[in-house]
């Protein structure tokens, strides 16, 4: 407990404390950007500072994919997310592009919808998904075809990306992507951008293909954006590279994402960061009591990164 907390002591002495602990507290950078808004500040700025003593030794990042690692969007054009990655003639008929893009148009408003909560999202959601899934293995996609899909394909991560990527590789901080979307379409965005690197896991909607190579099922259970807590407990709890890192940085576009580290044991300190991309106002209040950070508008890593650079520091300067 911070001592200028304790009520009872003189509001002039609890100012002092509080001015005086503001000034000896080393500056985090990144918190200033007008992109930025917090509900809790000194919150913020006290999980940032127990991270950073803990070092890179001692953190795990855990992010969404679609529209937190990609962009939401660039020169005014919606990104692809990895779903619509595969809106391409080489895998899927015209027909097919015209009834994915209405279960979107269906869907989606239901997704973002803030007067709804979760659970009435939920069976609009797998319903969603199932759909889409079964239309898309009507389809026969080819697994030979899919990285020719994404180079033709306007996929985009967010800027700063290779900054974020190689810094946690150099690290040997573990990432696990928890995406909702497509793993091969994703794996196959991330190896274009000669991201890939070994300290990277994903748990995501795996294509199964048959022996010739056509697309027959996704495996396992399906994972959409409001069931990322039974991902949690039953996949990534039990990711060895994961295990004894219990600080966790989160990073999420979604508030279904904020269960993706609900399978951490023993965890420390976790910070959130929500990146609020589309219904800006009328999401922001949701997102402001949700999230630690929230990121308004912002297609760019350069949050993030700064936190991280902060974080592991320690270890740049043994
Ligand atoms: O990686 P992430 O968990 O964000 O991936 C899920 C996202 O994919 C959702 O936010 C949803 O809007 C989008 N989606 C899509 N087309 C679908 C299903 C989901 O664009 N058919
Ligand atoms: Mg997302």
């Amino acid at each position: 407990m911070q001592i200028y907390h304790v009520p009872w002591i003189y509001t002039p002495v609890r100012t002092v404390l509080a001015i005086w602990h503001q000034l000896t507290k080393p500056e985090i950078p990144g918190l200033t950007k007008c992109s930025v808004v917090m509900r809790e500040r000194s919150r913020v700025e006290e999980t940032i500072h127990a991270m950073q003593r803990e070092g890179a030794g001692s953190l795990q990042v855990i992010s969404d994919f679609d529209m937190t690692l990609t962009r939401f969007a660039h020169n005014g054009k919606r990104v692809p997310t990895t779903h619509n990655i595969l809106d391409n003639r080489l895998l899927i008929s015209e027909e097919c592009t015209k009834k994915m893009r209405e279960l979107l148009n269906t869907y989606y408003p239901i997704e973002i919808d803030p007067r709804r909560t979760a659970e009435e999202k939920l069976p609009h959601m797998v319903e969603w998904w199932t759909k889409v899934h079964k239309l898309l293995i009507q389809q026969r996609i080819r697994k030979d075809m899919l990285a020719r899909a994404v180079k033709e394909s306007s996929a985009m991560l967010r800027g700063g990306y290779k900054v974020f990527f190689d810094r946690l590789a150099e690290q040997q901080v573990p990432l696990l992507i928890f995406s909702a979307g497509v793993g091969d379409v994703l794996e196959e965005v991330i190896r274009q951008n000669l991201v890939f690197h070994p300290n990277v896991h994903i748990i995501s909607n795996y294509m199964d293909f048959d022996q010739t190579g056509v697309l027959t099922a996704f495996k396992g259970q399906l994972i959409h954006t409001y069931n990322k807590r039974e991902g949690a407990l039953s996949h990534a709890a039990g990711l060895t590279e994961l295990q004894g890192r219990p600080n966790v940085l989160l990073l999420g576009d979604s508030l279904g994402d904020l269960t993706m580290a609900d399978g951490v044991s023993g965890h420390k300190n976790i910070l959130t960061i929500g990146f609020l991309n589309d219904q800006v106002e009328e999401r922001k209040d949701s997102y402001i009591n949700s999230f630690d950070i929230v990121l308004v508008t912002d297609e760019t890593m350069d949050v993030p990164n700064a936190i991280l650079r902060y974080i592991t520091s320690s270890r740049d300067n043994k």
